[in-house]
């Protein structure tokens, strides 16, 4: 008998650390990975170390202004070179073990008594070079020796959404800068909270101030339902804030079309970028454990916006509170996902059905060799 409910992956594809490292070498050390905002490391010498996979990715400006990524990991004999999360250093970085000296584009530029060793070419030790790109102000960055497509996978996946490439370019996203950013230690598997972000069946029994700004929400259909779709706000509502309050100076550029609405896409694996008239906020996940993920969530207003001392609390309150909301039903779902009655995984209602192209997406990445 054919039903209208589809088979979710089994609770087990939440829980097995196997299966997560599988996803950690064939997703996430695969894809283009949105690692940093490029306002993390403004000036010359400055880093930044972020857990991409299973390493720890260096991220540098160099003293001309050019962006590196490096695996930070020594040449020598392996120290983790650099154990802050973020830094200046004024020239070079210096391994605390022996000294190797490295420049900030990886090359090694020193090491106690190698020049006795004119066998040695200093040049085959330079740290690993990870491929890296700069989209929308944030710096993405991909691990495998050859990186797929970063139009067709990463940008072309806001085409795919919007329907129409402009409309993410109107937003002007590289221009904003972060007015609030705000960090979560989710206890659930990374996919839980993608499937989260997906649909809008959810919407109305645990976000009721989303809701009361985008009342089409209460329907249950996501604003990723539809190619093209942004959820229309509410009539009496004059911005995306907690109590639907006005919100700030709209962003020069957008259509009439993006007025007025919320358009959410999502970047497969680790990126959501929600759109609404006067800011964007752009989620990045960092997937730790099966049962475990960092988020870091910034809300990106117009310079001159933020220059005005403006009030920015309204609007990071209502997605801060969604995101709460959000990661408490992950939450709850977690341990569940390891009981006998998950086993074989529970089911998709029709408007959760874009859900499965998620599932279907995640075993091809598992399948690859
Ligand atoms: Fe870095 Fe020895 S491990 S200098
Ligand atoms: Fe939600």
């Amino acid at each position: 008998m054919t039903s209208s409910l589809l088979p979710t992956l089994p609770g087990e594809a939440y829980t097995s650390a196997e299966r997560f490292a599988v996803e950690q070498e064939r997703i996430f050390e695969r894809l283009w990975f949105c690692a940093v905002h490029a306002s993390e490391i403004a000036e010359p010498g400055q880093f930044r170390t972020v857990p991409i996979g299973r390493e720890s990715v260096l991220i540098t400006r160099d003293l001309d202004g050019a962006v590196h990524a490096l695996l930070n990991v020594c040449r020598h004999r392996g120290a983790l070179l650099c154990t802050e999360p973020a830094g200046r250093t004024r020239r070079n970085l210096r391994c605390p073990y022996h000294a190797w000296t490295y420049a900030l584009d990886g090359s090694l530029v020193a090491a106690p008594n190698l020049k006795d060793l004119p066998d040695v070419d200093r040049a085959g030790y330079g740290l690993h070079r990870v491929h890296v790109r700069e989209w929308l102000g944030y710096v993405w960055v991909c691990l495998a020796a050859e990186p797929p497509s970063f139009t067709e996978t990463v940008i072309g996946a806001a085409t795919e959404r919007l329907g129409d490439p402009a409309a993410i370019e109107r937003y002007h996203i590289e221009g904003l800068h972060i007015g609030r950013r705000i960090s979560y230690d989710v206890k659930a598997n990374w996919k839980l909270i993608v499937e989260n972000f997906m649909e809008c069946y959810h919407c109305a029994t645990i976000h009721p101030e989303l809701v009361r700004v985008l009342p089409e929400f209460a329907l249950g259909y996501a604003a990723q339902y539809y190619v093209g779709h942004g959820a229309e706000f509410g009539p009496d509502v004059q911005g995306f804030t907690v109590d639907g309050s006005a919100g700030v100076e709209r962003l020069p550029g957008l259509a009439d079309a993006q007025d007025r609405r919320y358009f959410a896409i999502t970047i497969r694996p680790q990126v959501f970028i929600n759109l609404v008239p006067d800011h964007v906020i752009l989620h990045r996940m960092f997937p730790i454990a099966a049962d475990r993920t960092l988020v870091e969530c910034d809300w990106l207003y117009l310079p001159s916006v933020l220059a005005g001392d403006p009030d920015i609390d309204r609007s990071v309150e209502l997605f801060d509170r969604v995101n709460r909301q959000d990661f408490d039903a992950c939450e709850r779902c977690q341990p569940a996902m390891a009981s006998r009655a998950y086993a074989a995984g529970g089911v998709l209602v029709p408007s959760e059905h874009h859900i499965r192209g998620f599932h279907d997406w995640v075993r091809r990445m598992q399948d690859l060799r």
